[in-house]
């Protein structure tokens, strides 16, 4: 559920229309819907009111300031994976003791910071991680709270197997039958406080049984470690929660039935829960709109050329992923459909946002939106071809703020130095 629709034939996101925030802040441009933002949590929450887990936002899939306080007051933690996205969390007003560390290259600077800010748990991924956060926490005169991220070795059945994150073959997580073994090493190093058990098997899930397999090793596994001695105080679902992007395609299982899984495989089993979702928080709440600069008739291939491009948006690239891409002026039922490409300006071939659709006859000047964006949508995009970073709106009602303005290229150009020789 969203709240960008059409409103006497334009799309609004809540009561802005998107052709006015454009003729303002130009294109293209990144909208957010405030209202989407809070009633994915609130879906969530209500979802998973057996188990009440404490939602730690994964940060990585929108990080503006913004959202990350609209989420802070909505009462959400973090799970982050850098210092930079501590930092982000932390200034953004979420309190370190619902943060959660995820991540398999934590430095030792990283490491001393986040035991500075007292955060809830690192997440740890290897045993020479777990060495590195005991010798740090000594050397700081702190004790690390620790979760093991377990690989479950189950296959999430992602879209992509760039986001497949489970299995064996991946560098995630700590090997399923050595985590026993681990977990008592652990619990008897002087920096360390075992405190937690994760898991987080990829993204975009829409089959369901992955969870469910996995959820099942995981719970098994705590168990095994609690009959151990070692008192755990959490267990961690991690994301993946796959959401609806192809308007032609059945939409994928609902939190409620994340929520029955959950609450079944919590059964007997008193430990706090955590889960860190990202996409299911930001995807659908957030679109990047663009505009048409050319339409050019190919040899049997039509491409309308717009504003926008993969280093705005680089999901349809990396992961030949499927975004819904509409007119934002309504079209009507009368209207020819036109089956076209729709590319953006960088010299590459990989350069689209998408691949055949059905679009009605769009010229030079009128805009389109790419859906679903509001997920590793801006926070994945770059500079290439000196492209600045497009600017980012929030809505809210019938008001609109730019909560990151288009980056100016002379600041880009600014960041280069020529040595004395060369001058
Ligand atoms: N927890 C951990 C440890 C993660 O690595 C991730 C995402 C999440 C939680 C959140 O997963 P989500 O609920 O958003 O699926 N750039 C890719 C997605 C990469 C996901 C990386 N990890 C894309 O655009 O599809």
């Amino acid at each position: 559920m969203h709240h960008f629709s059409y409103q006497n034939h334009v799309l609004f996101a809540e009561d802005c229309n998107l052709k006015e925030i454009a003729k303002q802040v130009g294109t293209p441009f990144y909208c957010y819907s405030s209202a989407t933002f809070a009633h994915h949590v609130d879906v969530l929450n209500d979802a998973l009111s057996a188990t009440k887990p404490l939602i730690c936002y994964a940060v990585k899939a929108n990080s503006n300031q913004a959202v990350l306080s609209l989420l802070a007051k909505k009462g959400c933690g973090a799970d982050i994976v850098s210092q930079g996205e501590l930092m982000r969390a932390l200034a953004a007003g979420i309190p370190a003791n619902k943060i959660v560390f995820s991540g398999v290259g934590k430095t030792d600077e990283e490491i001393a910071f986040a035991l500075s800010k007292d955060i809830l748990c690192f997440n740890i991924e290897s045993e020479p991680e777990l060495d590195r956060i005991n010798a740090v926490a000594l050397d700081n005169d702190k004790k690390a709270h620790v979760s093991f991220r377990i690989n479950p070795d189950v296959d999430a059945k992602t879209i992509n197997r760039k986001i497949a994150t489970g299995k064996k073959e991946n560098k995630f997580g700590v090997d399923y039958d050595a985590a026993l073994g681990l977990y008592q090493r652990a619990d008897k190093m002087d920096g360390i406080i075992v405190s937690g058990i994760d898991m987080h098997i990829g993204s975009q899930i829409t089959d369901f049984s992955s969870f469910d397999e996995a959820m099942g090793r995981l719970v098994d596994l705590a168990k095994q470690i609690i009959a151990s001695g070692i008192a755990l105080k959490h267990i961690d679902f991690g994301g993946g929660i796959g959401i609806p992007y192809h308007h032609d395609v059945s939409p994928p299982p609902t939190p409620k039935e994340f929520g029955v899984l959950m609450e079944k495989h919590m059964q007997g089993l008193d430990l706090d829960v955590l889960i860190e979702p990202g996409r299911l928080i930001a995807g659908n709440a957030g679109i990047l709109v663009t505009e048409a600069i050319f339409h050019k008739q190919g040899d049997g291939k039509s491409f309308l050329i717009v504003d926008a491009a993969m280093n705005d948006l680089i999901r349809p690239t990396l992961y030949e992923a499927h975004h819904d891409i509409i007119p934002v002026d309504e079209p009507q039922d009368e209207e020819m459909m036109h089956n076209v490409d729709i590319v953006g300006p960088i010299c590459e071939s990989g350069d689209y946002l998408g691949e055949n659709r059905s679009l009605p006859k769009v010229g030079r000047g009128d805009l389109i939106a790419v859906l679903t964006a509001g997920a590793y949508g801006a926070v994945q995009s770059g500079t290439y071809n000196t492209r600045p970073l497009v600017p980012e709106v929030m809505v809210h009602g019938d008001q609109f703020h730019v909560i990151r303005p288009r980056q100016e290229v002379e600041k880009i150009i600014a960041l280069d130095s020529v040595p004395d020789w060369l001058k």
